[in-house]
């Protein structure tokens, strides 16, 4: 294989897993929603998952079979991203993937968000990202290979729902930390991506909204006329962090049914 070549990979074959049995995966945010779904997603992959959370009693219910295992943390606390990090490389010795899930939503309007909630907001959202990709990014470095999903939102490019600029701010933070992370670790084998999920049906994507009012506003604002599931995030993420996503980084993914069309 010539330099050119090394690290391409072109034999992918679902009925082998899209190429991720035996991975190495640490899944963020994994006791709800995108997260909890993308971590059961990779684990019937035959991925070895170690799914994260600040909620331990949501992680309780995961399924993420034999081999993955879950670990309770506050990931707004870089020492405590390093430290799962770290708990993960003395049982594995690798790690192949990173997905950030983990994320908070405050509606506040923008005139009443203090310092202290615009930390608490950055904190939990890109802080989290940040130190999860810096303590990632090691590993990989020096294993030649991984891949890194980081959970944006379309927040980033209309401002979000109402009252929540913190944390579409951040989700604006999240794109341009993997576009960064992605030119900076391309040379060292690890593809870097982004997913900008729209309306996804998630206890964080439902919070604001009655039945009526979140059947009524995804009849009427996204065309294809209704919110997401999380597992087709998960699907669009095992993409990202399969073979079949190789030669892709520094990418944005939109997984919001036509929110964003213009
Ligand atoms: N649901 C949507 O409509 C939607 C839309 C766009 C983007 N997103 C993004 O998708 C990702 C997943 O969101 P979701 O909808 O599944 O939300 P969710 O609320 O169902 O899950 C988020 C998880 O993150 C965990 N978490 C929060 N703070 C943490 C911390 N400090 N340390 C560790 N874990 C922490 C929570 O405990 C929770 O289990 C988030 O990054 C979110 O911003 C969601």
């Amino acid at each position: 294989m010539s330099e050119l070549t090394a690290g391409a990979t072109v034999s992918a074959d679902p009925s082998t897993g899209f190429g991720l049995a035996g991975k190495v995966a640490l899944v963020t945010g994994a006791a709800s929603g995108i997260g909890r779904a993308t971590a059961e997603l990779l684990a019937r992959m035959g991925v070895k998952v170690t799914a994260v959370d600040i909620n331990g009693k949501g992680l309780a219910g995961i399924d993420v079979g034999d081999s993955g295992v879950t670990d309770v943390a506050d990931l707004s606390v870089p020492r405590a991203c390093d430290q799962v990090v770290a708990s993960l490389l003395a049982r594995e010795r690798r790690l192949d993937i990173l997905v950030n899930c983990a994320a908070i939503l405050k509606r506040v309007p923008i005139t009443e968000v203090d310092a202290a909630l615009w930390e608490k907001l950055m904190d939990a959202n890109l802080l989290s990202q940040f130190a999860m990709c810096r303590a990632a990014s090691r590993p990989m470095r020096k294993q030649g290979s991984g891949r890194i999903v980081v959970i944006s939102s379309t927040a980033a490019f209309n401002g979000g729902a109402d009252n929540s600029s913190v944390y579409a701010i951040g989700k604006g933070g999240s794109l341009a930390l993997a576009k960064s992370m992605a030119r900076q670790l391309a040379s060292h084998g690890v593809t870097v991506n982004a997913i900008c999920p729209g309306g996804i049906d998630t206890p964080m994507g439902r919070s604001g909204f009655t039945e009526e009012s979140w059947n009524a506003h995804y009849a009427r604002n996204v065309p294809l006329r209704r919110a997401g599931q999380p597992e087709e995030v998960a699907k669009a993420i095992l993409f990202l962090v399969s073979d079949w996503g190789s030669y892709v980084t520094g990418h944005t993914l939109d997984v919001e049914g036509g929110l964003l069309l213009r």
